[in-house]
């Protein structure tokens, strides 16, 4: 059965961390994989989770399934979360999934199925899972030029040039805020432009936003999102709260689906046959804290301020690296470390280069130069300035 079977290549940000792993150095800084880290290096539980576990733990009384498509009060919370109140609940289709990934997925087969001669436009670079779930569940792909490395900004004219090829019907995915893998976000403008010309070709966006709460705050971070769903008529949405619950391991992810009221019945039906199809019920564990926590003022309110204390860090190390790179380098060639936001950015460097900062001092980034910024402390900036000045040298 297995003969004509060929090994995979491996995903790039997973071979990253397991070379990390695999790393005996003691002082080897991961700036790999996005996940968040305290100055001790540590992925944390949140206050406000570890309440809400206490809380399901004393009152939970049954683990039955839920839905196909997930417990409705998750959905709201969620909805409320991302869209505010700029959408009436009977525009809004939802179902809960395993993690943004499965959010992602689930929204391709719902493209795949309701609409299977749509392109669906990705910009470039991108997070690699985009790229892959396309092509597994097979809906047709096109990249759009996103990222100018040369000026550490976004491509507009490129962008615009690309999407010009777009047909009525097809799809365009953006990244809500904090984009993965450059950090470089739509400003309002940006995402008003969009809206408009979106709307003029009939095209659908598709914002996958698993980044809320990191870039500038909660309310602020989803404001283009916010933008599209009260001027484009419908809106694919893929959400995680790995991040900013840190729920990473427990996979709470859904997927929106911001559509005319009429048609939402036959959406939400084949969302939740979407799910019998692949996992039958999602899961339940990370969704439930979740919505524990979004309908308890107290534990929301807890979350927020830790979920901005993690944000400031992560705003100060990347202040505190700019400014070491620029004492290194004597130029300001890194400069847009400081002007972009959330976890990632992109540093550039060819393959020789990021394995020379790998093997010689231990900083693992993921090739093309993505660096999360979350992976470094005060502590270890002076020494990843060091070797990425040395390594990344042109
Ligand atoms: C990342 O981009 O590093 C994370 O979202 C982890 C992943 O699944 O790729």
């Amino acid at each position: 059965m297995f003969q004509s079977l060929k090994t995979p290549a491996p995903d790039a940000i997973l071979q990253v961390m397991q070379m990390f792993r695999d790393d005996p150095r003691a002082d080897k800084v991961d700036l790999g994989v996005g996940v968040y880290r305290d100055d001790s290096g540590n992925t944390p539980v949140m206050r406000a989770v570890k309440a809400a576990e206490a809380h399901l733990l004393k009152t939970q009384d049954t683990k039955t399934y839920t839905a196909l498509a997930g417990d409705p009060a998750y959905h709201a919370a969620m909805a409320a979360l991302l869209l505010g109140d700029t959408v009436a609940d009977d525009q809004i289709a939802a179902a809960a999934t395993t993690g943004g990934t499965g959010a992602v997925r689930l929204v391709m087969e719902l493209i795949r199925t309701a609409r299977p001669d749509a392109t669906v436009w990705i910009s470039q670079p991108t997070w690699p899972n985009h790229t892959l779930l396309a092509k597994v569940v097979g809906v047709a792909q096109k990249g759009y030029r996103y990222y100018d490395a040369a000026e550490g900004a976004l491509d507009h004219a490129g962008m615009m040039e690309d999407l010009q090829a777009a047909k009525p019907g097809d799809v365009v995915l953006l990244h809500g805020c904090c984009h993965n893998p450059t950090g470089a976000d739509f400003t309002a403008q940006d995402w008003s432009a969009m809206a408009d010309f979106l709307t003029e070709r009939d095209l659908t966006p598709f914002v996958d936003i698993a980044y809320q709460g990191f870039g500038a705050g909660v309310e602020a971070d989803a404001a283009g999102l916010r933008l599209l769903a009260e001027r484009v008529p419908r809106v694919l949405i893929a959400a995680s709260a790995a991040k900013n619950f840190g729920l990473y391991r427990d996979r709470a992810g859904i997927a929106l689906v911001v559509c005319d009221a009429k048609e939402r019945t036959a959406v939400q039906a084949t969302l939740a046959g979407l799910n019998r199809a692949s996992i039958s019920f999602p899961p339940d564990h990370g969704a439930r804290v979740v919505t524990t926590i979004l309908d308890d003022p107290a534990m929301k309110a807890d979350w927020l301020e830790e979920l901005e204390e993690m944000r400031n860090r992560i705003a100060g190390l990347r202040r505190s690296l700019a400014n070491a790179l620029r004492r290194e380098t004597g130029s300001d060639r890194f400069g847009q470390l400081a002007a972009q936001q959330g976890m990632f950015s992109v540093l550039g460097g060819s393959e020789a280069q990021i394995a020379r900062l790998r093997e010689e001092f231990g900083v693992y980034v993921v090739g093309g130069g993505r660096l999360n910024v979350a992976g470094l402390t005060e502590e270890s900036v002076p020494r990843v300035a060091r070797a990425l000045a040395k390594a990344l040298a042109d």
